[in-house]
């Protein structure tokens, strides 16, 4: 009914958005994951579709339903988020990262689970970073309008604004993890080159529609 007389902002545009973690083998039973339910990446998705947006959802593993009229893509490790996002990313004219990617992977993944050698000696493990899907969608030619996130434990304003330069992103959409994780509810500071403004405190649901709002306005001013 509320849909009703929503304007629908984003009628005619595309979005695309990463949502949820990445998960990294080591070997067939066991790998390295960052904590997120996935929950406001699916909130925006929903939220912008219900904007008039054709929407594709690349998710991490989640346990959450696809929200109604959403394109979704299911992705394990970030090498595959990365690979799946270049394939989808012609014609976007939005896209949202709010994936928490493991910023780093095991160096290489055993074919066969490790076992305990009895010894006591555990696993050396070594590490190599992961490639950042964000940076690398926001550094290319044909760019979409980009939003980064960016949960912070201290110093929110000045890590995130740090986090847009270095990205070369448009807009950061900040909150203080890792209160938030999981949640229902959550408070985001929005950082563009106009400075920061504070989205308050409210259900994920609601925030997705404050937020893809936000987004539309600044899409609709851009040149
Ligand atoms: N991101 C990404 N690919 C990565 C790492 C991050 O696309 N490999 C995206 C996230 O989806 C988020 C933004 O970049 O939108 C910021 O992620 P964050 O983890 O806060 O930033 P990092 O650059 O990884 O810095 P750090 O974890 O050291 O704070
Ligand atoms: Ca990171």
């Amino acid at each position: 009914l509320v849909d009703h007389f929503t304007p629908k902002r984003l009628a005619g545009k595309r979005v695309l958005l990463t949502a949820g973690p990445t998960y990294e083998a080591l070997d067939p039973v066991r790998g390295i994951t960052n904590r997120s339910s996935g929950k406001m990446g699916f909130a925006l998705a929903q939220a912008a579709h219900r904007a008039g947006a054709e929407v594709t959802l690349i998710a991490g593993p989640v346990h959450l339903p696809t929200p109604a009229g959403v394109r979704r893509v299911d992705v394990q490790s970030a090498c595959q988020m990365l690979e799946v996002t270049l394939a989808a990313l012609p014609g976007q004219d939005v896209f949202i990262a709010t994936a928490a990617v493991a910023d780093w992977r095991p160096a290489s993944e055993a074919e066969h689970k490790i076992k305990k050698d009895g010894s006591g000696q555990t696993p050396q493990l070594a590490f190599t970073e992961n490639p950042d899907i964000l940076a690398t969608v926001a550094a290319r030619p044909d760019a979409p309008y980009c939003v980064g996130f960016a949960a912070e434990s201290e110093k929110l304003l000045e890590h995130a604004q740090a986090k847009r330069l270095r990205k070369a992103v448009p807009l950061i959409v900040a909150n203080l993890g890792p209160a938030t994780f999981g949640k229902d509810d959550n408070a985001l500071l929005l950082v563009d080159e106009q400075g920061a403004r504070e989205l308050p405190r409210a259900a994920k649901s609601d925030l997705a529609v404050q937020l893809i709002d936000e987004i539309a306005q600044r899409l609709a001013a851009r040149p």
